[in-house]
């Protein structure tokens, strides 16, 4: 049987992306990530990629926007290059900063997204500041990560898997990061397998 097939879109440091890159190794993930792709040039995640033997793809919405192309047209154009590769069985935002239409997302069979916030909580970007902030002024005791199928409303969608994650009085901004990507890079391997073995 062809193995499954993996498409992940990252716009930085790509520490989730190597967690699934990780785990594909290892065997934890029976599938294969036929294209990462991203809309910064310079992230990281591209050179992780590359050191895993994975094929990129960069497609700056900056580049689109100076040549006065619309958002749509960009997000078509994503869409069909990724196409003219792989038709992914499942696609993975994992650190992708841009918010993706109903143009895009129609088009692929299932998008999962990951978020370090619990479902509504911290909805949209600097999560987890805004979530330590909430946690000094005495409004949360917790905070967590979650793993959502993917539709227009930013951070929303049938959540696959989340994780509640404990606010320490010892904690700093750093420490919360910290323990917070560690459990990214775990629930993020857990939700592909999750949704390819459906
Ligand atoms: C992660 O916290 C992810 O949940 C959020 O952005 C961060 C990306 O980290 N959307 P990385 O690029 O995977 O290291």
């Amino acid at each position: 049987m062809k193995r499954k097939s993996i498409v992940v879109l990252i716009s930085g440091n790509g520490s989730n992306l190597q967690a699934i890159i990780d785990a594909v190794k290892c065997g934890e993930i029976n599938a294969d990530i036929s294209l990462v792709v991203s809309n910064k040039a310079d992230a990281y995640g591209l050179d992780r990629a590359a050191n895993a033997g994975i094929r990129t793809l960069v497609i700056s919405y900056q580049t689109f926007k100076k040549q006065g192309k619309l958002r749509i047209e960009y997000e078509l154009e994503m869409a069909r290059k990724i196409k003219d590769v792989v038709d992914p069985d499942i696609m993975v935002l994992a650190g992708f900063m841009l918010i993706l239409s109903e143009n895009f997302i129609q088009q692929f069979k299932n998008i999962i997204n990951l978020h370090p916030a619990l479902p509504g909580q911290f909805d949209g970007t600097h999560a987890i500041e805004r979530a330590f902030t909430a946690f000094t002024n005495g409004e949360i005791k917790s905070t967590g990560v979650m793993v959502h199928r993917v539709i227009p409303e930013v951070d929303r969608g049938p959540v696959i898997l989340k994780q509640t994650v404990d606010i320490l009085p010892t904690d700093t901004i750093e420490s919360l990061e910290e323990r917070i990507h560690a459990i990214e890079h775990q629930l993020i391997v857990k939700a592909i397998n999750k949704e390819l073995n459906e």
